[in-house]
């Protein structure tokens, strides 16, 4: 597979990478510290493009491939895994699905405010006791006829507190079972529509997460997504794509901490030499190496397949069961190669592995890519 990247995807790659140094790393460890939404950090990335990437040019999306897109995830969470989720969501669930599947009145009132940051948007799948089981949606949305009303409870939903439109997935009819479960977008500020308390995380601390309440919610019928009982595949649909982004933030997660280790390994002396002469050190830098550019192929990989039209739901798998892997390994590693220094916040890395750990979480845990792969393996 040919990985030459045009002189596009190097603008976009660098435009993001200096986006990143200039404007989120400046205050990355207080809002960690704080719990803090980078609030015009991301209002800048609007203003830049980089929250509706690959979104249709006439509602205000960049136009771009899912090469470009991962490109910027990558160099984005370098620096602040916290932005980038926000970025991931927002340009992989929300804009993708809404550009893929939505009327086109639902894309001139949502996609286009989406796209350019004027608004942020949430996905809302996991409920407490639907998290991995998908289809078990205890959230339900009645038909009335012109519109639905929607009951229950969500939780763990990115941009929840921030967003103002929400695509919910409910059941409509038990009976059908996944096929008759429905998606909508739900806006901000309806009545009966609650927004819940805010998580109190291990890592990405700067996103927003928070349970919702559903309480006889109105939904216009106009606000379903696609056909009647079609919102379980319209689910798996964005979260096979949403994958390729969440294993591009652990692909810069990794290569972020990997690049502080390598800085720091030429810098701190011990034994009279930068600890980079010793074999100890220079040997997990080539293993953290090794596997950062084994995760970048399987990555872009899975970018490329989607690109190119072909099924990503196996590359899309593979690329998050194993960059979320790599950036556990390579951030705990890199801890190790600042020492004592490592343990400490001002250094980035102690950060940088606390948020890797939600990469084996969100959008599928690493269990779930495995029932993914080996469906897709042992079916033939
Ligand atoms: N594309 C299209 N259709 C798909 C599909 C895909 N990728 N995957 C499944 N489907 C369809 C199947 O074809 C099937 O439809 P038919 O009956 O018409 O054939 C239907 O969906 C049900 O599929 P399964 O029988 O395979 O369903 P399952 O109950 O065995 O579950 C699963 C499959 C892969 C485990 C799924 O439940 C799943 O992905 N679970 C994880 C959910 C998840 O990722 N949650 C993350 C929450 S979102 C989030 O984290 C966002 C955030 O805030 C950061």
């Amino acid at each position: 597979m040919d990985f030459n990247l045009s002189e596009e995807h190097l603008m976009i790659r660098d435009a993001a990478r200096d986006f990143a140094k200039a404007e989120l790393l400046e205050g990355v460890i207080e809002r960690d510290n704080e719990q803090r939404f980078p609030k015009e950090e991301v209002k800048k990335m609007g203003e830049l493009g980089f929250l509706g990437m690959m979104a249709s040019p006439e509602y205000g999306g960049g136009g771009m491939d899912t090469l470009s897109y991962v490109l910027a995830m990558e160099e984005i969470s370098k620096i602040d895994a916290s932005a980038s989720v926000v970025m991931s969501v927002n340009n992989s669930l929300v804009c993708w699905g809404l550009d893929t599947y939505g009327t086109p009145e639902q894309k001139e009132k949502y996609l286009s405010k989406l796209t350019t940051g004027e608004s942020i948007g949430a996905f809302c799948l996991s409920e407490p006791e639907a998290g991995s089981d998908a289809t078990s949606q205890r959230t339900t949305a009645i038909d009335k006829g012109d519109h639905y009303v929607i009951n229950g409870t969500k939780n763990w939903i990115t941009n929840g507190g921030t967003s103002d439109f929400y695509l919910v997935i409910a059941q409509t009819d038990r009976e059908k079972k996944h096929k008759g479960i429905n998606a909508f977008i739900v806006e901000k500020g309806w009545e009966g529509f609650e927004i819940g308390p805010k998580e109190d995380k291990l890592g990405i601390r700067g996103s927003d997460t928070h349970s919702l309440i559903f309480n006889d919610v109105k939904v216009p019928k106009e606000n379903r997504i696609g056909e009647d009982g079609f919102g379980f595949k319209f689910a798996m649909k964005t979260l096979a794509g949403g994958r390729i982004g969440i294993a591009a933030q652990a692909l810069g997660i990794a290569a972020g901490a990997y690049e502080l280790a390598k800085k720091y390994s030429k810098e701190r002396k011990a034994f009279g030499t930068e600890i980079m002469n010793h074999q100890a050190i220079a040997f997990k830098l080539a293993d953290m190496h090794t596997s950062i550019e084994a995760a970048r192929m399987l990555v872009y990989r899975a970018a490329r397949d989607k690109d190119n039209h072909e099924n990503y739901d196996l590359s899309g798998a593979m690329a998050k069961l194993y960059a979320s892997q790599v950036a556990m390994d390579v951030t705990v590693e890199a801890v190790q190669v600042h020492g004592g220094n490592g343990f400490v916040k001002e250094y980035h890395v102690e950060r940088l592995m606390r948020d890797a750990k939600i990469t084996q979480i969100y959008e599928g845990t690493s269990e779930i890519q495995k029932i993914v792969i080996s469906r897709a393996i042992l079916k033939d």
